[in-house]
């Protein structure tokens, strides 16, 4: 069923910070002017800061105008500030969620319909849900209750799995839309639509013809001034836990028998059951890290993770990490997936890059070819939203020589604006459509699979390995590599050799 464009309250825990200002509200507004919110829907805005209904509007206003003034139209911006209100008030106070029910009852302001929105840190999520379980705010009548929790989603298996237990308590599995906003991006769909909408690449889409793939997310920037947080999550939990392992279903599953969520869902969590378990001793041969030294980006030095605020001295909490693993099934049995992301390298980059295997012949033997190059298939998500296909051709003139050319696809017109992620996310929660976010059992399956490095890497002894910042990352990572062949594919620009 469709619930696509019906009144319905949407209500923002941690509204004051960070990802309410430069995701949620500027999301929101751009949904307002696209007529996908129902004139009748509210917004509900929670913190802790010292703000009324106005302070609250003119804050959102600000965002809103400083992420996209080209898209600040006074009067469109004025309708939509008029649907949001503002309740202070501690979460840990357990009045607050008698205080937010009587709010939400009052009158007739707020449709029963309702999205609550965790946008505070993860350890509030237990508390917060327990909050409203017993405040009564999820039963659900002739309307419906959901609820968007962030990432992440636990910090290991023990802690997600404790997570989960409190959700079970409170609500169905059908109300959890567990966020992951990478799902969000155009691109990361059409790895779906360029796989299942097109015949063209299925045959080759296996073991036969595939040599390995790389998923890479790359960062420029440090970790800010968000050294607490980092000490405790680092690049595996941060990045490879979520992102790139669901990046890796994407271009793993089987087709699904529909797009239905859980059809979807099911053909995700079969190739995380697939990925080989590591051996007994054997973690440091899938698994590498390290942490950025000084160097320079754009010209201007920086300083290394140890340097920075609120990081300790002997920290060794990884900023880069690469993992090579194996999907154990008929399709993928021996392909390695090399999966890499690192803070302050050289470009901020995320791009999937699929190597087909060398042709069986070398059928340009004794000519001027001297070695053939192979195919790639490179997926770019960020910053260009792009497929682009390696292929080599022969160079114009009497002799035989050739060379790498690309058949390149921008998947986004010039006079097409960009969708953020969040605005399809938000809109997905509000239609019932939870095919982009995650099920239990996927959060699950990629913590049994990291853990073990975890562990290995919580009981190896520091200094961990460095790499200068501004590089991309430090080569001793090869090491990952199953054949000297295999080459760190950095970014859309083609490969020297
Ligand atoms: N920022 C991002 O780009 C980003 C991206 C992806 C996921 N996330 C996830 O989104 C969540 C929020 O991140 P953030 O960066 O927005 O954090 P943040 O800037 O630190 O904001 C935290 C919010 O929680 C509120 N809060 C904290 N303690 C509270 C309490 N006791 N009672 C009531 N409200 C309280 C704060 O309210 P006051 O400020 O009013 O005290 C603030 O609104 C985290 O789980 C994070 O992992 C963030």
């Amino acid at each position: 069923m469709s619930d696509d464009n019906t009144p319905c309250s949407y209500i923002i825990f941690g509204a004051t910070g960070n990802l309410s200002r430069i995701k949620l509200m500027p999301a929101l507004y751009q949904l307002d002017l696209a007529g996908k919110l129902h004139p009748a829907s509210r917004i509900l805005a929670l913190g802790r800061s010292d703000w009324d209904h106005l302070d609250c509007r003119s804050k959102v206003e600000n965002w809103i105008v400083e992420r996209r003034p080209e898209a600040a139209d006074a009067a469109e911006l004025a309708r939509f500030l008029a649907r949001i209100d503002y309740l202070q008030g501690d979460l840990k106070n357990d009045g607050f969620y008698r205080r937010l029910a009587q709010t939400l009852a009052e009158g007739q302001t707020y449709p029963e319909n309702a999205v609550f929105y965790l946008a505070i840190g993860p350890d509030h999520f237990g508390p917060v849900i327990a909050g409203l379980g017993e405040a009564g705010l999820f039963a659900e009548q002739d309307y419906w209750r959901r609820l968007v929790v962030e990432k992440p989603f636990g910090s290991d298996l023990k802690s997600a799995r404790a997570l989960q237990r409190i959700l079970g308590r409170h609500l169905r599995e059908e109300q959890v839309y567990r966020i992951d906003h990478y799902l969000g991006k155009g691109t990361v769909q059409n790895v779906l639509v360029f796989r299942f909408a097109n015949t063209m690449l299925e045959p080759l889409w296996n073991r036969n013809y595939i040599d390995h793939v790389q998923i890479t997310h790359s960062e420029a920037l440090g970790i800010g001034g968000r050294g607490r947080f980092y000490e405790g999550t680092g690049a595996l939990r941060d990045m490879i836990q979520s992102h790139l392992l669901q990046l890796l279903t994407l271009v793993a599953m089987e087709p699904p028998v529909s797009m239905e969520a859980e059809a979807l869902r099911d053909e995700k969590v079969k190739v995380l059951k697939s990925i080989r378990p590591f051996a007994d001793g054997e973690i440091d041969k899938h698994a590498y890290r390290a942490q950025y030294a000084a160097g320079s980006i754009a010209g201007a030095t920086v300083p290394g993770y140890l340097q920075e605020a609120d990081v300790d001295v002997g920290s060794t909490t990884e900023t880069y990490a690469a993992l090579k693993l194996y999907i154990d099934n008929w399709r993928w049995r021996g392909v390695p997936f090399y999966l890499r992301t690192g803070k302050r390298m050289s470009q901020r980059s995320s791009l999937i890059s699929i190597r087909f295997r060398q042709p069986p012949q070398q059928f340009f033997r004794g000519t001027a070819v001297q070695s053939q190059r192979a195919n790639w298939l490179l997926l770019g998500i960020q910053p260009c939203d792009c497929l682009r296909i390696e292929i080599t051709v022969k160079e114009p003139g009497l002799d035989l020589t050739t060379r790498q050319t690309s058949l390149d696809a921008g998947l986004r017109g010039v006079d097409e604006a960009p969708i953020d992620a969040y605005e399809a996310l938000l809109l997905d929660a509000i239609e019932g459509d939870r095919s982009l976010f995650l099920r239990y059992d996927e959060v699950d399956q990629a913590w049994q699979i990291l853990e073990p490095i975890l562990h290995h890497w919580r009981e190896a002894p520091g200094p961990v390995a460095s790499y200068a910042a501004g590089s991309w990352g430090p080569e001793e990572s090869r090491r990952l590599f199953d054949s000297e062949e295999h080459l760190w594919r950095h970014s859309l620009d083609p490969v020297r050799k």
